[in-house]
């Protein structure tokens, strides 16, 4: 890495806006590198997500280093993080980590009930999602969303996973369950209860 400067992983806003075209580049570029196809996303596609304070982005001083994206399936049942990207210049500082730990935070307390899942075939990334408390699933568990499904397209792998009817592909399945880790199910007259208590909506309502 040339600079010293600090990075920085936030939460992504409106005046990112000027990393996009960076950002989708190296994302670009790695998938080329690494010989794999990724969800083409454009640029305006990105930016709603930094608006709508979906994604989160690693700055050292002006230059870009990281970037990752939430993403909502199935009602917001299922959620994902996406495009997890870190710049070459800044790889092996733990940057991966900081950012996927922000979406995950981010994603757990907007839609504290959603099932977050994450299919991947980067070693990296599944040793993230482990340390999370994600589990390896069977493809039949993730979302039935056509919206996700149709990201696989651009990849180049997509011929195996349509010839296998969505059932197996190269990427590894993966899903953390929240009610799993509750150590028992709250019932659902409780939850009405609390609601009325509270006087408030759920919180996914509260955030869309
Ligand atoms: C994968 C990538 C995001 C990792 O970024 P990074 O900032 O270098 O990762 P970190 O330093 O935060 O490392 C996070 C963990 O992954 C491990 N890791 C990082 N790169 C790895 C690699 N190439 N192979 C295996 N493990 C790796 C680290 O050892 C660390 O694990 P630990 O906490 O147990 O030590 C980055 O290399 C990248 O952008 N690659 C191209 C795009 C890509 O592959 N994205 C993932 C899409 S599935």
């Amino acid at each position: 890495m040339e600079e010293e400067e600090e990075v920085k992983v936030l939460v992504a806003d409106e005046s990112h806006e000027k990393y996009v075209d960076t950002i989708l580049k190296t994302i670009a570029d790695a998938a080329k590198d690494r010989g794999t196809g990724i969800a083409k996303r454009t640029h305006e596609y990105l930016a709603t997500k930094m608006k709508e304070a979906k994604a989160v982005i690693a700055l050292s001083g002006d230059r870009f280093a990281g970037f990752s994206y939430i993403e909502t399936w199935g009602n917001k049942q299922y959620v994902t993080t996406s495009g997890l990207i870190v710049h070459p210049d800044f790889r092996h500082l733990g940057i991966a980590k900081r950012i996927k730990d922000l979406t995950f935070s981010l994603a757990r307390t907007r839609w504290p009930h959603a099932k977050i899942f994450s299919l991947t075939s980067g070693k990296a990334v599944m040793k993230m999602n482990t340390a999370l408390g994600y589990q390896p699933v069977t493809f039949d568990d993730l979302t039935d969303d056509e919206a996700f499904w149709h990201g696989c397209e651009g990849c180049v792998n997509y011929p195996v996973l349509k010839e296998r009817n969505r059932k197996f592909c190269i990427c590894t399945a993966m899903l953390f369950d929240p009610e799993e880790h509750l150590p028992v199910k709250i019932p659902q007259e409780v939850i009405e209860r609390i609601k009325k208590i509270e006087g408030k909506p759920t919180p996914e309502k509260d955030n869309e």
